[in-house]
């Protein structure tokens, strides 16, 4: 009988020793349960999160130092070649693959729920042209709950699935009623003869007046980019996804949460902030230049797309972008193109230098996919809504476990106070 781990606390100050469970799981490191803890009355701190497992989950595993990525066990190389988005969203929502019958009623699921209630549609006159289509998605995406009262009771698993599916199917169209908001053309209805990648570029560059058809190439490439983003264990979104929901939160109003918090630059918000760096650098010989404040400390300036908590080796997801990007650039004549030879070199020159060695930072996901989205024509204000996309499969299945598993509670940190001490009320004659 394999002998249980344990860690022993113990304190100088001759507080009784306490003894911790050390926990272990299929795969990566063992965690030490802290749960008895609260019996020292005292917390642990770790802002961030940097050393703090908030949860057990059987979706996805990161293996940092090896670069690896898994979807169900499933190697995040061999998904992005063989499999299709729908696969993957209902690998990640089931936890196996599914045969070819449970694919085509899964199709067929979505299929049925790719329109918006027509009314959603007077939510978009409310914001200004211009405005930034994340702020448009928090918005709608949250407002979906006005709609499904039939299905939010989150502790019934059919209202969890069909609620699941409708993130599924209805996002895209969303995503791209926000796009045709934004250039002022008409919104154009899905078109279900067509596959869910497709048929979201139909949505977003058709119009009623011509006849659209993708090029197949580039419903291949952002296939394989929704596959990439779909899920990363506890990244910043899906943990905001999962506290929203330990309250009890709809499914729709917590990927809500979860838009925002991807919408930031040092998370889903990189690859615009991608490009928008490649421009500000604007020419190759300038790199060496912005390498150097990178590296300042009193520079506040950062290589966006390089870096990760997990990854201490190249991001899996940032070698098929690589790869992605050559093919693309090369089926759209744009091999010669200046910012993804900017990137290159970016990459190269980080990789030499000491600093990003030395903190083991590594160009990731973001720092190829903004390039592969412009060659694609997607709109730079668009790049993080198609990370919403795909990542909505990732939310909605680590919400879908946590509402599924009997030990949940409702998530609420501590803290460490630094503020006053218990003071008694002045009236202001009496203040300084
Ligand atoms: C995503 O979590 C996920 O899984 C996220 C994601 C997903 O799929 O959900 O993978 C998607 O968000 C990818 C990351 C996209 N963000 C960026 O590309 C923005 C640039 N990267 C950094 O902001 C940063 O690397 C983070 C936010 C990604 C990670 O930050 P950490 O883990 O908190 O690391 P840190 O800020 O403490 O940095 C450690 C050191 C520091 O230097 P020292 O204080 O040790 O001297 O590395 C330096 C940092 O200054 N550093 C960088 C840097 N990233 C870290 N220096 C220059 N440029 C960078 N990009």
């Amino acid at each position: 009988m394999e002998k249980k781990r344990i860690a022993t606390l113990s304190f100088n100050d001759g507080t009784p020793q306490i003894e911790l469970p050390i926990m272990s799981g299929t795969l990566g490191p063992d965690v030490i349960d802290i749960r008895n803890l609260a019996k020292t009355g005292m917390f642990t701190y770790d802002p961030g999160f940097l050393s703090t497992a908030s949860c057990s989950s059987s979706i996805t595993y990161i293996d940092g130092d090896a670069g690896h990525l898994y979807y169900r066990g499933y190697p995040i190389e061999q998904l992005a070649e063989k499999s299709s988005y729908l696969e993957v969203c209902y690998l990640l929502l089931n936890g196996e693959l599914p045969s070819e019958a449970d694919s085509e009623k899964f199709e067929r699921e979505i299929k049925r729920r790719t329109m918006v209630h027509d009314q959603l549609m007077s939510f978009y006159k409310g914001f200004r042209r211009d405005a930034h289509p994340m702020a448009v998605m928090v918005g709608v995406v949250g407002a979906l709950s006005a709609f499904y009262h039939d299905s939010l009771d989150i502790s019934n698993p059919e209202h969890r699935e069909v609620s699941a599916l409708r993130l599924i199917a209805k996002v895209p169209t969303i995503a791209a009623m926000c796009y045709k908001y934004n250039i002022g053309h008409p919104f154009m209805y899905p078109n279900n003869k067509l596959g869910y990648v497709e048929n979201f570029l139909y949505m977003m560059f058709a119009t009623p007046c011509e006849e659209y058809a993708a090029n197949p190439r580039i419903v291949k490439a952002l296939e394989r980019i929704f596959i990439l983003h779909a899920d990363h264990e506890q990244n910043a979104s899906t943990s905001t996804v999962r506290l929203a929901g330990s309250s009890g939160a709809n499914p729709f109003a917590c990927t809500s949460a979860g838009i925002a918090a991807l919408w930031g630059p040092a998370h889903g918000g990189a690859n615009e902030a991608v490009l928008k760096m490649l421009d500000e650098i604007g020419d190759v010989s300038q790199i060496p230049k912005f390498v150097a404040r990178a590296k300042d400390k009193k520079d506040s300036f950062r290589l966006m797309g390089f870096g990760h908590r997990v990854y201490k080796n190249m991001d899996p997801r940032a070698r098929v972008m690589r790869e992605t990007c050559y093919e693309v650039l090369a089926e759209l004549g744009l091999q010669n193109d200046k910012l993804f030879e900017m990137a290159m070199e970016l990459e190269r020159v980080a990789l030499q230098d000491e600093y990003f060695i030395e903190r083991k930072l590594y160009p990731n996901v973001d720092f190829y996919s903004g390039i592969v989205l412009k060659a694609l024509n997607v709109p730079l204000n668009m790049f993080t809504v198609i990370f919403a996309i795909a990542r909505t499969i990732g939310w909605i299945s680590q919400w879908n476990e946590m509402i599924s598993d009997t030990e949940r509670k409702i998530g609420r940190p501590r803290q460490l106070y630094r503020g006053p001490v218990k003071r008694d009320y002045r009236p202001s004659r009496e203040r300084e």
